[in-house]
């Protein structure tokens, strides 16, 4: 398939289904969970510190990575990408299921996104579960207004159950669409890896915006092996800036 075929039924789609991962916003300066860690934190990996078993070893340790992410996500601006996105959903019935946890796509005027992992911009109480909002200056770990517990991050760490009801409406999203856009993700994660699969399963079109090959590259009718913004820019043309 062709980039110009693949414009053409995006345009006529009467449902598009896109699944983001971190590739997306790393235009945005958001390093992406295979970047190397800078600084202090160099001597982790991510997966060391988004975890059940890490917080329970050191909730202070974790809490200060979680404090330090939350403001390069909130100094972060959203890029091209994010916003043709937002301009597409304008035209079509368009939904924006993220694996990213930096609220990007909301800021750039995505209505309809399922977090799939959460978000980094609230807490959530480990005894009641209530949710609040964490201000830019926020000493961790926050404390809850309800009951005044401990709070935790309010993303879906490594080992922990997806939720329930969003993957349920994400698969939904992509058994349903015409089109599946799969954007800067590595999909070596399920169940989001297998969103895109399900779609192409279930007839529709799946187009991959990757700059690397995947496991999900061999099922796409196109890949687009180039950043997020100039992808975009390309199968979005006047939607994009
Ligand atoms: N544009 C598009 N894609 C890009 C760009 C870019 N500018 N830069 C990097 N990429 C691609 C990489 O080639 C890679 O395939 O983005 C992907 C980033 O992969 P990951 O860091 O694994 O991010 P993601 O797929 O979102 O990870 C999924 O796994 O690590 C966990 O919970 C974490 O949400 C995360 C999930
Ligand atoms: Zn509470």
């Amino acid at each position: 398939m062709n980039l110009e075929i693949a414009k053409n039924k995006i345009n006529t789609a009467a449902r598009v289904a896109v699944l983001t991962g971190a590739g997306i916003s790393a235009e945005s300066g958001i390093p992406t969970f295979r970047d190397a860690q800078t600084g202090y934190w160099a001597r982790f990996s991510p997966h060391e510190l988004a975890s059940p078993v890490a917080y329970e070893k050191n909730a202070e340790l974790v809490w200060q990575w979680y404090a330090e992410r939350f403001i390069t996500c909130q100094t972060a601006q959203p890029n091209a990408a994010h916003t043709a996105l937002a301009a597409l959903e304008q035209r079509t019935a368009l939904t924006v299921v993220t694996q990213n946890v930096d609220q990007l796509h909301q800021r750039a005027g995505s209505q309809n996104v399922l977090e799939l992992h959460g978000n980094i911009t609230t807490a959530r109480c480990e005894k009641c579960s209530h949710v609040q909002a964490l201000s830019p200056d926020f000493v961790p770990p926050p404390i809850c207004q309800k009951c005044a517990s401990r709070m935790r991050p309010n993303v879906v760490w490594f080992g922990e159950l997806l939720p329930r009801a969003i993957l349920e409406q994400a698969w939904k999203t992509f058994e349903q669409c015409e089109v599946a856009l799969v954007i800067g993700t590595s999909s070596l994660v399920e169940p989001a890896a297998s969103l895109g699969r399900i779609a192409k399963e279930s007839g529709a079109l799946l187009i991959e915006v990757n700059p690397e090959v995947t496991p999900l590259s061999k099922y796409a009718d196109l890949r687009v092996s180039s950043s997020a913004i100039k992808g975009l820019g390309a199968l979005l043309g006047e939607y994009s800036r």
